[in-house]
């Protein structure tokens, strides 16, 4: 198992809500989910041109509305809903904060942003079925997109 440790940016310390501006690549989440669904509306809507029904057209609606909602929380949901638990610790600057399975970074380069002194520690596998593109360089590379004067990576080991 490796670990990626960036260190935070003072957002909280200046006050901010949603310091930052999300910046950087951060794959989807469960990418396999995709095709399969892709296939599963392709077959509802065969089907509704096989029978002459509309029903399973609605079941293909219901499966695009699913993969819909599943990449909006992968690509901007999931940052506006940790930015709100975020700012609600109110954290003070100096906190020592963990994040297992941090993937890409997108919840730990969050946190990341409100310690001042403290330090957040991301560690995971890096399985790509879970994340798209998934791996330590992704993680390191997002982390360099952040404000240089105030992040840094120190280490992947
Ligand atoms: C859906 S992704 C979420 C990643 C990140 N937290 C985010 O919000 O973007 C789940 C992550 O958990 C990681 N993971 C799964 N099993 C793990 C394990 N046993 N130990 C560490 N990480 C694990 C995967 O590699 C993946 O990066």
């Amino acid at each position: 198992m490796n670990d990626v440790e960036p260190i935070g940016s003072p957002g909280a310390a200046r006050g901010l809500k949603h310091p930052a501006r999300r910046r950087g690549s951060y794959g989807i989440d469960a990418p396999q989910l995709l095709p399969f669904l892709a296939l599963l509306a392709i077959g509802n809507v065969a089907s509704a041109v096989l029978s002459r029904t509309a029903w399973p057209l609605i079941g293909a609606a219901a499966i695009l509305a699913s993969a819909a909602i599943g990449l909006h929380t992968s690509r901007r949901g999931k940052f506006l809903v940790w930015s709100d638990l975020l700012d609600q610790l109110a954290l003070e600057g100096c906190e020592r904060i963990l994040d297992v399975g941090c993937g890409r970074g997108a919840v730990l380069l969050l946190a990341a942003q409100h310690l001042t002194t403290g330090r957040a520690v991301g560690v995971d596998i890096w399985d790509r079925k879970d994340q798209s593109g998934n791996s330590p360089d992704a993680t390191l590379s997002n982390a360099c997109h952040r404000d240089h004067s105030a992040l840094g990576v120190d280490s992947v080991h």
